[in-house]
């Protein structure tokens, strides 16, 4: 076939299949696939954005494997290959299918990113066809205008037209695959579990494959999350290198492969994870995957978080151009001791202390049967009157004499076998066929089968009656703390039981639609036992998330460092609460709590009544002055400097303003040793030429700083850093070991 080249400006309309080289860039980055019709879809470029030279002298140098270059493999066609895409029983059991190019074409669009903000970008369609059986394949790249993402994702389809027999059984079903050079490439990703999400695992990539998965089912972000960041250089660095990032946009059980083969490639291939889930696709069905977004850099690993970052404030989270409320959130403080009297005295005490927004947590409600702990009542959304006399009026009521707005928990999902919706509804709850249910948290708790359109309207009734009656109503927390431990619906029929882990997903995100087209304006948390729903599969309709149950400040550093890979700051709620922690019972300085929680969207979770007033003051002047840098933290650049997980007993980061006129410095001492010496932190992301002038927040230190009101370049502050002193200064009795400094910049 003649070598045409295909230019994507050039071709903005329909195309069939004449040309072979497709590029799809972003303002700095470019994807070049290689489509000629009846072949294989074929990778060619994932990187820095070419050139026309470049592009046009382009051409695949590599050694063999042409085969490996595939980014659609389905099963079968050569089952010597690695991994496949896409797998099909068919509907006569034929196990193999052959995926060829049909036609393509690259469109301008406009539309909704999934949060509702406008978007613009390319889209390339890549249009599939097996040779012999009735199935179709899409492929979807689309490349934003605006911020360095391309997201990829499928549709496939049966084509079939017979009347019997035409029902295929899909077996796997992941997003294109991306090769990744040979080489040095090391992979960062997230580990965690209860109360210790987040924690940053960084690894060479051997010969192998890495399995990262979830099986949760409700939940997929507590253990391992599904964003990893290949360092194609070698070992990560923040400010340099080449990197890819790449997060899957979907909430429920996922499975990223990262197969490095005998050709030393490494593919890398991410989507719902198949395991117990084939899908049963009739005639005329399409079934479509979650997106995967990607990112490459020439920046380093911080370089793949800002545009992350930038991408999650534009296109991903609800109201992310809207500074956040600072809160007080009930949990930590009262567990489920709530009542009128104390719900009023912390709302009072957190307006006193400068903060916007009074959340209560668990334990509000129930009626025949009372939610005194966490064994009985979800399910039963009314207010227990003999807690909370006046209703939910009195405590709007309370909110507005105390100058604050008021949030609300809940957990949607979620159902205890003590509760009136389980004795009026037992056939609403996942569990196995023929058998009792497994029970979760509190020895009752069950969840709800949102693969049923009634459960689905019962759970969207939940927001619906709260905000419909309460329109004051400011925020929700939106709880999920039990997993899937049945597998079992009641609703879908016996042929189908293995599509319940997708239905479910499928009904969440439903529900969510609904709840955004009718209340747009409000805020939602997505919590999850903590830091179980960080993902951009569910974040869409929400505005942050609860990063984790554990709030002491030193393994905060850890987790929110690991979050920020992929999260922004205005997503990461980040509270001051009491010591002995209630996780670690490790205590920590008020002061050190203050300023962790700062890096993040600022709140506290404690209770006030216990708080001295040297402590309520400490905290009125964080909230003050984090007022002052909010849209620093929360709109800003992240640069982390010094990473927790270096070992020499120093965290620090920063946020730069996009016009860099101010950034906002943290620096957290994370052990202390007599004749300890840490390293100078350099800066980044300043404007060489500018000259800031040092400002310190929430100080303690009887005597300012050395470098207090002084100026400096931003060369200066890059080059050279800030020395910072290790201990505070403060009177005998004051001293401790926690040491950390927050330093405005402006
Ligand atoms: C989960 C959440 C907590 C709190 C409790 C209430 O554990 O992560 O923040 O809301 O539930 O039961």
């Amino acid at each position: 076939m003649k070598k045409t080249l295909f230019f994507v400006a050039a071709a903005l309309s329909s195309v069939v299949a004449i040309a072979e080289k497709v590029e799809l860039s972003t303002q700095h980055t470019s994807l070049v696939l290689e489509l000629n019709a009846n072949r294989h879809p074929e990778f060619r470029y994932y990187g820095s954005k070419l050139s026309a030279t470049d592009l046009k002298s382009l051409d695949w140098n590599g050694d063999d494997n042409w085969s490996h270059l595939n980014v659609y493999p389905a099963y079968g066609a050569n089952v010597m290959q690695n991994e496949a895409c896409l797998a099909i029983r068919h509907a006569d059991g034929n196990l193999s299918t052959d995926m060829l190019v049909q036609s393509f074409d690259v469109t301008s669009v406009s539309d909704k990113a999934p949060n509702g903000a406008d978007r613009h970008g390319k889209l390339l369609t890549v249009a599939l066809a097996d040779n012999v059986y009735p199935v179709s394949a899409k492929l979807f790249y689309l490349a934003y205008d605006d911020v360095d993402i391309i997201e990829c994702w499928t549709e496939i389809t049966n084509q079939d037209t017979k009347k019997k027999n035409n029902v295929i059984t899909l077996t796997q079903f992941y997003n294109p695959i991306l090769p990744i050079h040979r080489d040095n490439v090391w992979v960062s990703h997230c580990h965690g579990s209860w109360a210790s999400e987040g924690q940053l695992t960084e690894e060479p990539l051997n010969n192998g494959q890495l399995i990262i998965k979830n099986k949760d089912g409700m939940r997929n972000a507590t253990s391992d999350r599904n964003d990893v960041l290949f360092s194609l250089d070698g070992r990560p660095q923040e400010g340099h290198g080449a990197c890819i990032g790449a997060s899957l946009c979907y909430s429920g059980n996922y499975r990223v492969s990262i197969d490095t083969d005998e050709s030393d490639y490494h593919y890398y291939m991410s989507g719902i994870n198949p395991d117990n889930s084939e899908y049963h696709l009739k005639k005329g069905e399409t079934f479509t995957t979650p997106h995967t977004a990607l990112t490459f850099t020439e920046n380093g690993t911080n370089g793949v978080s800002q545009s992350f970052h930038r991408w999650a404030r534009k296109y991903q989270l609800r109201h992310a151009d809207q500074e956040r409320m600072i809160l007080l959130n009930s949990w930590e403080g009262v567990y489920f001791d709530i009542n009128q009297q104390g719900m009023d005295q912390m709302m009072h005490d957190i307006a006193s202390m400068g903060g916007e927004l009074f959340v209560m947590d668990d334990g509000w409600f129930g009626d025949k049967y009372p939610r005194a702990v966490d064994n009985s009542s979800l399910g039963d959304w009314v207010v227990d009157t003999r807690k909370l006399p006046d209703g939910i009026e009195g405590l709007l009521r309370d909110a507005k004499k105390n100058g604050v707005k008021f949030g609300i928990w809940i957990e949607p999902e979620m159902a205890n076998t003590v509760s009136e919706l389980y004795e009026a509804h037992p056939d609403w709850i996942v569990k196995a066929p023929q058998r009792d249910p497994v029970l979760g948290r509190g020895g009752t708790q069950v969840v709800l089968d949102l693969s049923n359109p009634a459960v689905q309207d019962f759970v969207f009734s939940i927001t619906d009656n709260l905000l419909s009656k309460y329109p004051e109503i400011a925020y929700i927390k939106w709880d999920a703390n039990a997993p899937l431990m049945n597998h079992g619906s009641q609703y879908l029929p016996m042929a189908d039981q293995s599509h319940l882990f997708i239905a479910i997903h499928e009904g969440i995100i439903k529900v969510c639609q609904r709840i955004r087209e009718k209340y747009p304006d409000v805020v939602i948390q997505a919590c999850a036992s903590g830091g179980g729903r960080v993902n951009y599969g569910l974040l869409p309709y929400f505005d942050e998330f609860w990063v984790s149950d554990n709030t002491d400040g030193l393994q905060r550093i850890r987790m929110q460092w690991g979050t920020s890979y992929f999260y922004p700051a205005i997503a990461m709620a980040s509270h001051i609460s009491a010591v002995p922690n209630h996780a670690v019972f490790r205590t920590t300085s008020l002061k050190y709590r203050c300023d962790v929680a700062m890096s993040g969207r600022l709140g506290m979770e404690i209770q006030p009544k216990n708080m001295t007033d040297a402590e309520k003051a400490l905290c009125r002047q964080a909230i003050s002055d984090y007022k002052k840098v909010r849209p620093v933290i929360q709109f800003g650049d992240l640069y982390r400097l010094h990473s927790p997980y270096a070992g020499d007993d120093l965290a620090s980061l920063m946020y730069v303003s996009e016009d860099k006129k101010q950034a906002v410095f943290f620096w957290y001492k994370l052990e202390t040793y007599k004749n300890q010496h840490l390293p100078i932190v350099k800066m980044q992301g300043l404007d060489p030429d500018r000259v800031y002038t040092v400002c310190e927040l929430n100080r303690i230190d009887n005597k300012p700083l050395d470098c207090e009101g002084k100026q400096y370049t931003g060369a200066y502050l890059m080059q050279h850093g800030l020395e910072m002193p290790y201990r505070h200064i403060v009177e005998y009795n004051q001293q401790n070991d926690w040491s950390s400094r927050v330093i405005w910049l402006k």
